[in-house]
């Protein structure tokens, strides 16, 4: 390991307003919808605290109050479940965020696009490198978590790192995609990005997923970038420019991502979660024999 400076701060935008979950996100943000029994965000920041993240930067919303309750201490149930003997759950209730990590907030006004958020992160972030994570891509692994690897990826190269996945070719135009090419020993450094092409114009089917490491410049550039696909300030667009001066590789990361902003992904996340989970395996499998072919 060389001598970069460690990634210690991760920004999580969850200031979006979740349409494609509606109705459910009206009121609940989408990243508190939980799979099995915890709540997105809580999977992205348990990742985050794997990878050795201390400070968790929340860029919410005015409407997102339930975000801060989850990760507030919350006396009152610790008491009631001690009283209980509910020992074990209390302790998951108390050890949501560890006692060394610290939690910040900041207000994005308005939703304006993904690389606005992270743009409010600006004064918390400082002038470090940081890392971002969407919760409503869950990354389940096996190993270690992604953010873990891609964090040891940013230590072997000093390099920024974008968490990427094969995508299916008519799918480009829902995502950044890249094009890469390789170093002398295999890594892939991105050679261009673009937000959401059509599968024609796609230069590759690499598809970015909500993992980021970022060098501080990157705020300077989403101050002069302006609303690009969809009328959002967007982040591919500021990342397009970075790449001009600063290498980032491309990581495909060891794991299974599920959008969870999709109905259908976040379905999938439930069964599989559900699957891993040794008090619901046996009851799951029961009941899908019964509606199978119904
Ligand atoms: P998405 O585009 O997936 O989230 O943004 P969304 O806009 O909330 O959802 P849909 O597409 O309308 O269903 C990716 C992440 O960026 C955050 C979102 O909260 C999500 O975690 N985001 C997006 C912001 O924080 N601010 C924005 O202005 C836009």
């Amino acid at each position: 390991m060389t001598d970069f400076p460690p990634i210690r701060k991760a920004v999580f935008p969850v200031a979006g307003l979740g349409t494609r979950f509606l109705p459910a996100t009206k009121s609940i943000p989408k990243e508190m919808l939980p799979i099995v029994d915890k709540p997105l965000i809580q999977y992205a920041v348990d990742e985050a605290v794997e990878a050795g993240i201390d400070t968790i930067i929340f860029v919410t919303s005015h409407k997102k109050g339930a975000i801060l309750d989850h990760f507030d201490p919350n006396s009152e149930l610790e008491s009631l479940l001690t009283a209980q003997g509910n020992v074990e759950l209390r302790d998951r209730v108390h050890n949501i965020i560890p006692d060394h990590v610290s939690t910040r907030y900041v207000i994005q006004e308005k939703a304006l696009g993904l690389g606005h958020a992270v743009w409010c992160a600006k004064k918390l972030v400082g002038d470090e490198p940081f890392a971002v994570l969407l919760a409503d891509d869950l990354i389940r692994s096996t190993g270690s978590g992604c953010l873990k690897q891609m964090v040891a990826e940013y230590h072997a190269t000093g390099s920024g790192c974008i968490g990427v996945e094969e995508i299916p070719v008519s799918m480009t135009d829902r995502y950044g995609i890249v094009s890469v090419h390789k170093d002398a020993v295999g890594r892939n450094y991105i050679r261009d990005i673009v937000e959401k092409p059509s599968p024609e114009s796609a230069p590759s089917n690499l598809g970015v997923v909500g993992r980021y490491i970022l060098p501080a410049e990157i705020f300077s550039l989403l101050e002069s970038v302006r609303a690009g696909a969809g009328g959002e300030i967007q982040l591919t667009d500021a990342i397009a420019r970075l790449l001009e001066n600063k290498p980032l590789l491309a990581h495909a990361f060891e794991g299974v991502r599920y959008d969870c902003g999709s109905r259908q992904g976040f379905i999938r996340a439930t069964v599989d979660y559900a699957l891993e989970n040794a008090d619901l395996r046996d009851d799951l499998l029961r009941y899908i024999e019964t509606v199978k072919g119904v």
